[in-house]
């Protein structure tokens, strides 16, 4: 088997050739003039290859098509660590996609993985051409292992929001330590309010912990909150740190001591990879 880092996974593409003990697979690929996208496999697949690539921006999702026709001869794993428009999961208003339905129908693979979906329920839209369900690998496990080497001082998990709060619970049992759930309410896309609650956080270290921060307006409110009510210290963690727009500015504004992510979007955050899970997960 050979393993394919698109672009937006080259780093975690190349964790989970290693940690399978397979070859990754050199992949190219450029933008041409006019926008449109190019991308080749620089070398011979053997028949059974697994593609690593998240889908974070509208360019990473063209690279995974692509990905998919190319190496289509052969069996065909596709991990999809990060898996975008996942939220725009029902129809809110009327006339609107269910775009998380539009994407899983287009991986025409034989096993697909995600990892922490914002709703597990999307995974019923994928489609494999082996008559396979989609999974759903959470990353819970490893967040709570890398809290818990963190040395924190009477440590506290808090879900910012009441979807939160079964990650946060098993994050919180990894670790062995007490969680919280906060209420959110969101008023525009990049602002939220969180109803005033009293936390007993009194000479206690805080984290935060969420599937994604995208705008970080969940986080810097939950932040905010917690802070006046005397944290000693508060730290955010996530799955996937989109952190788009002035995220990281909005969190550290906030008071935030620090943030902490996985790989499966590739950022400075990302100290906790998820290549274990990915090679448990899909039975390598
Ligand atoms: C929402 O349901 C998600 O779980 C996150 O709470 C949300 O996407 C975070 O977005 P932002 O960082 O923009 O507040």
């Amino acid at each position: 088997m050979k393993v394919l880092g698109g672009p937006a996974s080259q780093l975690l593409g190349s964790r989970v050739a290693r940690e399978i003990g397979c070859a990754l697979a050199v992949v190219e690929f450029k933008k041409f003039p006019d926008g449109e996208l190019y991308l080749r496999i620089a070398e011979e697949l053997d028949g059974d290859t697994l593609i690593v690539q998240s889908t974070t921006t509208n360019d990473d999702i063209i690279y995974l098509l692509q990905l998919i026709d190319a190496a289509s001869d052969g069996y065909l794993r596709a991990v999809i660590p990060y898996f975008g428009y996942a939220r725009q999961d029902k129809r809110f208003k009327l006339g609107e996609p269910i775009s998380a339905r539009a994407l899983a129908r287009t991986i025409n693979v034989d096993e697909a993985y995600v990892v922490n979906i914002h709703d597990p329920a999307s995974l019923d839209h994928f489609q494999l051409r082996s008559g396979k369900k989609a999974a759903n690998l959470s990353a819970a496990g490893l967040v709570g292992t890398y809290l818990k080497s963190m040395g924190l001082s009477s440590p506290l998990l808090i879900a910012p929001d009441e979807g939160a709060t079964a990650l946060v619970r098993d994050v919180a049992h990894a670790m062995g330590c007490e969680f919280d759930v906060l209420v959110k309410k969101r008023v525009t896309s990049e602002h939220v309010e969180i109803q005033p609650k009293t936390v007993d956080v009194d000479e206690r270290d805080l984290v935060i912990v969420d599937d994604m921060i995208s705008t970080g307006g969940t986080m810097a409110e939950a932040i905010r909150l917690l802070r006046g009510q005397g944290a000693r210290q508060v730290h955010v963690a996530c799955i996937h740190p989109v952190l788009s727009l002035n995220a990281r500015l909005r969190l550290y504004g906030a008071g935030v001591d620090s943030i902490i992510a996985t790989d499966t979007i590739e950022k400075a955050e990302s100290s906790i990879t998820v290549a274990p899970l990915i090679k448990q997960g899909a039975g390598l």
